[in-house]
């Protein structure tokens, strides 16, 4: 069965740049993300460099990752960095006590982390302790990282083996603050911020972004309060004389949002072999982002009609019940369906980037919506890796409007748009459209005019599959991958497709 659609490509009308960090992933002390999934010790027979998987770190460098947010999640309002600094062997045991009480050795500390983005070839973004730590801690830690060779400072660094300062470029200021980072009104966060931030600050020529906590989903009063109060300077009488009041006390809010099922927290769903009412609340909670974006945006224009604030939804992805009966590890399987979830996702920050500015996924491995997961010495590509991989192409490129005429796809109840797109242009020229198919029965024909743009070819790459939640295995780890899409065209200036049932696709149109 099929159905028919139409858009119009509007690359006489380019917005603004689609930043790369908006492919950013989420690493947290959690389950088998770090332990397991990035380190497996030096003396592991896994290959590693200096502790760190050689197998993971190939597949991420392909993605061109661009930053990495560690440690946490909850777990960074626990983390006190110098218990993983030294010599491995005499960092402390400590316990993980934001997800399920398991041992945590800090072999990975920060050394390890820089170690591990450096070979991804991302750049690091840390969270600083604001529920259990202190300004003084957080203040410490940056002066560690940042400090140039020789001051009194980095000495600790250098001793540890690091002689350089790091470049620290993103900073976090305590985690889900309304939540498992401390349970607090937002007015009181936003006081909290102010004073992390009068002592947060990067050494040598270091100046980090800082991301303060943002709302959870749809806590549109969280967004009003800190923005209102916690943003800049200029109340203060003395500031000018100290400070560049121009510049925001924040230049990014942290917003969390996370795609179940449903929309009840104790109905997550299996992440396998659900039913198709859950493919599409999966999928209709999805598109729920949009909303959000547009929502948060609208206060966060009143108060920075600049935009210099980036919203950073530096927590997104679907989370379902865990895959192997141990809740706090958050390991759940990676089929056709996320990999909709990431097409729309994306589509979705696409259409927002010039307020939408970093986005990270949770989390990177073995974690929620993964794009690698492993076992032992085996390890896998996710469908969400292979969106990830098909849309690296949007990373820094100009968005183009689409202007979209969607059929529904409806069961049951619940009826949403069948087709999400986006698109954009390149620095060699080159456009690129982003559509997926939500529609598990129907292939969707599409007719394109392109207005501003004249092709001259066209190719695309496909990931589609027979069952709605397909996934690839430990022992068939390549059995499910993109491949060229068929039967694509420029027909009398127009672009001529159709796109498969359930399916995410990325076409490269040339320029004549
Ligand atoms: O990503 C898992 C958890 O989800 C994070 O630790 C927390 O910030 C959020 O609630």
């Amino acid at each position: 069965a099929q159905l028919d659609a139409t858009f119009d490509v509007r690359a006489d009308q380019p917005a603004a740049q689609i930043s790369r960090n908006l492919y950013g992933h989420f690493v947290e002390h959690l389950g088998r993300g770090v332990y397991e999934g990035i380190w497996v010790g030096e003396r592991s027979a896994i290959p590693n460099t200096r502790g760190i998987r050689n197998d993971v770190v190939a597949a991420l460098r392909k993605l061109n990752v661009p930053v990495v947010r560690w440690p946490g999640g909850c777990f960074a309002d626990v983390y006190h960095w110098q218990d993983g600094i030294g010599p491995r062997d005499k960092r402390p045991l400590g316990t993980n006590t934001s997800w399920g009480n398991i041992q945590e050795t800090n072999a990975f500390g920060t050394h390890e982390f820089m170690d591990f983005v450096s070979q991804v070839g991302a750049r690091p973004y840390v969270g600083v302790n604001m529920g259990t730590g202190t300004t003084a801690e957080g203040k410490a830690w940056m002066e560690y990282m940042t400090a140039p060779p020789g001051t009194p400072a980095a000495k600790a660094r250098q001793q540890n083996g690091q002689e350089a300062a790091w470049d620290v470029p993103f900073v976090g200021v305590g985690n889900e603050s309304w939540g498992c980072g401390g349970q607090m009104r937002a007015e009181f966060y936003a006081d909290q911020y102010r004073l992390y931030q009068g002592f947060l600050h990067g050494y040598s020529k270091n100046k980090p972004f800082f991301v303060a906590a943002g709302p959870d989903s749809d806590d549109y009063h969280w967004t009003e309060t800190v923005m209102e109060r916690a943003m800049d300077w200029r109340e203060r009488p003395v500031a000018p004389l100290l400070y560049n009041v121009d510049k925001p006390l924040f230049n990014g809010l942290a917003l969390h949002f996370y795609t179940l099922a449903s929309n009840d927290w104790f109905k997550m769903g299996d992440s396998a072999g659900f039913p198709e009412k859950e493919w599409i609340s999966t999928l209709k909670r999805a598109l729920t982002m949009d909303e959000l974006i547009r929502k948060h945006s609208a206060i966060m224009d009143r108060h920075d009609p600049g935009k210099k604030v980036a919203l950073v939804v530096d927590e997104w992805g679907t989370w379902y019940k865990a895959a192997n009966n141990q809740p706090s590890s958050l390991y759940q399987q990676n089929t056709l369906r996320d990999a909709l979830v990431a097409a729309v996702t994306l589509n979705i920050f696409h259409h927002h980037s010039d307020r939408v500015r970093m986005a990270n996924i949770a989390q990177m491995v073995n974690v929620l919506q993964s794009v690698i997961l492993t076992d032992k010495e085996k390890m896998l590509l996710t469908p969400t890796y292979h969106v990830f991989d098909m849309y690296q192409v949007h990373q820094d490129a100009t968005h183009i409007p689409v202007e979209l005429q969607s059929p529904q796809y409806r069961h049951g109840e619940v009826s949403i748009p069948a087709l999400s797109v986006s698109a954009s242009r390149g620095a060699d020229g080159k456009i690129h459209i982003s559509v997926a198919n939500l529609d598990p029965h129907h292939s969707i024909k599409v007719s394109a005019r392109l207005k501003g743009f004249t092709a001259r070819s066209v190719t695309g790459q496909v990931l589609t599959a027979g069952a709605m939640d397909a996934h690839n295995d430990f022992d068939a780890a390549d059995r499910f991958v993109p491949v060229a899409l068929k039967g694509v065209a420029i027909v009398d200036g127009q672009l001529r497709a159709e796109f498969p049932a359930k399916s995410v696709t990325v076409l490269e149109l040339q320029p004549s």
